[in-house]
């Protein structure tokens, strides 16, 4: 413990090139002084300088001292812009009487009770909200602030990880004998008054997190999402930076909320000289209601600063999710996804086939996605019984799993836990158990389904022992979690725990049983649900030219080796798209890779082509799911993406032109990242087909197979490529060598 109670820290809290300075001086809620640049060791004297220079000017019709920014800012302290803590004590019935002129107004007044900095990269702040004679009595002296007459007590914890990573959380607890109704709880962070432009996204099903850039202008910026998920609009990442920032230069502060339920993000632009970020856990009218010793607890917010652009928020981000405890520790399987070969048309035969030409291949996980419950024969019925169908499946699932298994492939399988439909064993039985709002008709149905009421024990405990008996019964080592509808009703609120709980207890229960979210595609890909699981489905369009945006935004956030990318068939089933097989190849090998296409009806060639590509995928995967990612600049066409080992002795990088050229020929192609005192070979990774080429255009050294040039000389010059027809990709290798002469070796 470095310092307990303590009303006059300054605290500093330093990780990977990033400062976060907190003033805790006094009895007011303690404001950020700095979350930026690290500002190197400073001594108390130095900090309380730092503080002492943040006090601003008295401003012209203003309070009646220099408004400071808190943690939590509100309107008691002259805050004019979206509060930190929103609800009321429910005195109005008792305080009212006759009082015609309505319920009492009684808005959140905090002081700080005590602060804890138990590890140099972390400090809790404990906050306060009294009655008035309380605050009276506080007047006469500190000691007279006690624990007795708190209404309200806050918590809030910031972590700075050994990444850089700002995460913060909050607890509040109820201290009065009313109930209090939480309207709000955020984190609000300040921002540097150079960041006036920002980023974030949204998106459709099929094309999840499409980037829109705005300047930051005076008012409220404000994105909610009501979905019951992060839905495919998501605003995902939340980015302020310097005007113009890109991947590669900018200063830039980033937000993620680490939840899979209803959001509000922010940024307030105020006329009192101060931008903020925020972010909130969007909550009901009345549906947190804290009883006295109640408490409520906000979701984590993940924030990142960046003066190297926005792949410097990744490096952070990406390190922090490689550290989670739930973070895969095995090389991640070539897995092989049945929607899109046979959808719900589910029998042995075909399906022993599809497994049969996947082992060929080189698939090492065979996942059996919907269509195989009992009569779910399309998406009208069978949610919620989770039962093998005795018609396709006379011998059960254990034919398949055992064909699967005997030639070396994991055996998944896809579940909807928290979904019901009407025609189901489950919803006859059960209609009580269907989530909606209190007293209310159903909510309107979505591809044909319902919600189940994970809140309450009983439905809860029925689906996990449904799922239990299957993964007793056979050899399952993954779960497909999809989630196919907005919830319409109910608590958001209780119905996000209850799912974190259930997926809990399996993954408790079958620790050796991989889960991947998945909600229509991308619908639920965040932090909250990514400690919990091992990939994330991030769209459910194989179109590689829509994919390869998806994969390359949502990157943005969370590595590769979380990212689902399946080359499928051409034309692509979501779009009717017919793209090229190299293309199709190049962008799978983005993520963790996998096959979404009916192997039964491809070509030898075809064939040949996975098989290769599926060696490369295993020749690569260690680095594309451990290097730090790099990218070109935005706008610039073709696109750079790179993933640069840890010591940088090792790259990839895929060259892709997702538009028709401008140019006649591209200029040169700059490669980011590398070591600029080192010696690189550079060569084409032959990814099972030939990218298609504007004949006769390849640059000399293409057809020589390769070339040395300094990490320098490819950071900054660049070289010439082939020229690439629109849609297409090509995929370089660039190997760390001690000299010329060692390139020709390798
Ligand atoms: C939506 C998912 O995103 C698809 O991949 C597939 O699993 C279907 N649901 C199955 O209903």
């Amino acid at each position: 413990m470095l310092s307990t109670n303590n009303t006059n820290d300054i605290v500093h809290l330093r990780a990977a090139g990033t400062s976060f300075v907190l003033d805790a001086r006094g009895t007011g809620v303690p404001s950020i002084t700095h979350w930026g640049a690290d500002l190197g060791e400073l001594s108390a004297t130095q900090l309380a300088a730092l503080a002492d220079s943040r006090e601003r000017a008295l401003g012209p019709s203003s309070i009646d001292e220099p408004f400071r920014l808190s943690i939590v800012p509100l309107l008691a302290e002259g805050w004019s812009g979206l509060p930190g803590l929103e609800g009321r004590h429910d005195r109005s019935s008792a305080e009212r009487g006759n009082d015609a002129r309505g319920a009492r107004v009684r808005r959140p007044a905090l002081r700080i009770e005590g602060i804890e900095h138990p590890e140099p990269r972390r400090v809790s702040i404990t906050l306060i909200d009294a009655d008035a004679d309380a605050d009276a009595d506080a007047d006469a002296g500190a000691d007279a602030v006690g624990a007795t007459v708190a209404t309200l007590r806050l918590t809030i914890d910031f972590e700075l990880t050994a990444a850089g990573v700002l995460r913060s959380r909050s607890q509040l607890t109820n201290t009065a004998t009313e109930t209090f109704e939480l309207s709000s709880l955020a984190t609000i962070l300040p921002l540097a008054p150079v960041a006036r432009e920002r980023l974030d996204f949204s998106g459709i099903w099929a094309a999840e997190r499409q980037p829109q850039r705005s300047a930051i202008d005076y008012g409220t910026w404000l994105r909610e999402s009501r979905h019951g998920r992060r839905g495919h609009d998501d605003s995902y990442l939340t980015v302020a930076g310097t005007p113009g920032f890109g991947f590669r230069h900018g200063e830039v502060w980033a937000l993620h909320l680490g939840t899979s339920g209803d959001t509000r993000v922010w940024i307030d632009r105020t006329a009192l000289g101060f931008t903020t970020m925020g972010a909130a856990e969007l909550l009901a009218p009345g549906e947190v209601r804290l009883a006295t010793g109640d408490s409520y607890e906000t979701p984590w917010t993940y924030a990142a600063w960046s003066d190297a652009g926005l792949d410097g928020v990744s490096d952070r981000f990406h390190s922090w999710f490689r550290d989670l405890p739930a973070h895969p520790s095995t090389p991640r399987p070539l897995t092989l996804n049945t929607w899109e070969a046979v959808y719900f048309d589910h029998n042995f035969e075909q399906l022993a086939a599809l497994a049969d030409a996947a082992a060929e291949v080189g698939v090492e996980r065979f996942v059996l996605d919907d269509g195989w419950m009992t009569n779910r024969t399309d998406d009208k019925r069978a949610l919620g019984d989770w039962t093998v169908d005795a018609a396709s499946w006379p011998e059960g699932l254990a034919p398949l799993v055992d064909r699967v298994t005997a030639s070396g492939m994991q055996f998944g399988l896809w579940v909807e836990p928290e979904m019901l439909s009407l025609d189901s064993a489950l919803a006859r039985e059960h209609p009580e158990w269907i989530l909606r709002d209190d007293d209310r008709p159903l909510p309107k149905s979505w591809r044909n389904q319902y919600v189940l009421d994970l809140d309450n024990p009983a439905a809860r405990e029925y689906v996990r022992e449904a799922i239990a008996a299957l993964l007793d019964e056979y050899a399952i080592s993954y779960l497909k979690w999809d989630m196919n509808r907005d919830l319409l009703g109910g608590s958001v609120h209780r119905h996000v725990r209850a799912t974190y709980l259930l997926m809990d207890e399996l993954r408790d229960r079958y620790p050796h049983v991989e889960i991947e979210s998945c909600a229509s595609g991308g619908a639920r890909v965040d932090a909250g649900v990514l400690e919990r699981v091992q990939r994330v489905w991030p769209s459910d369009t194989n179109d590689a030219h829509d994919r390869f945006s998806i994969m390359r935004w949502t990157n943005l956030l969370v590595p590769f080796e979380y990212l689902g990318s399946h080359v499928g068939s051409s034309p692509a089933h979501t779009s009717g798209r017919s793209l090229s097989l190299s293309f199709r190849l190049a962008t799978a090998l983005m993520g963790h890779s996998g096959i979404e296409w009916d192997l039964t009806n491809t070509t030898d060639e075809e064939k040949d082509a996975l098989r290769a590509w599926a060696d490369v995928y295993r020749s690569l995967r260690g680095l594309i799911h451990s290097g730090r990612v790099v990218r070109s600049e935005i706008g610039t066409d073709p696109l750079v993406t790179g993933i640069v080992s840890a010591n940088a002795d090792d790259a990839v990088f895929w060259v892709t032109n997702l538009t028709t050229p401008t140019d006649s020929v591209p200029t040169a192609r700059r490669l980011p990242g590398l070591d600029p005192h080192r010696l690189y070979c550079i060569s084409p990774v032959d990814v099972g087909a030939v990218a298609a080429t504007y004949p006769g255009t390849a640059p000399a050294w293409w057809h020589d197979g390769e070339l040395a040039l300094s990490g320098a000389v490819l950071g900054s010059v660049g070289l010439q490529l082939p020229i690439l027809h629109p849609d297409e990709a090509l995929v370089l290798r660039a190997t760390a060598v001690d000299d010329l002469d060692s390139c020709g070796a390798l």
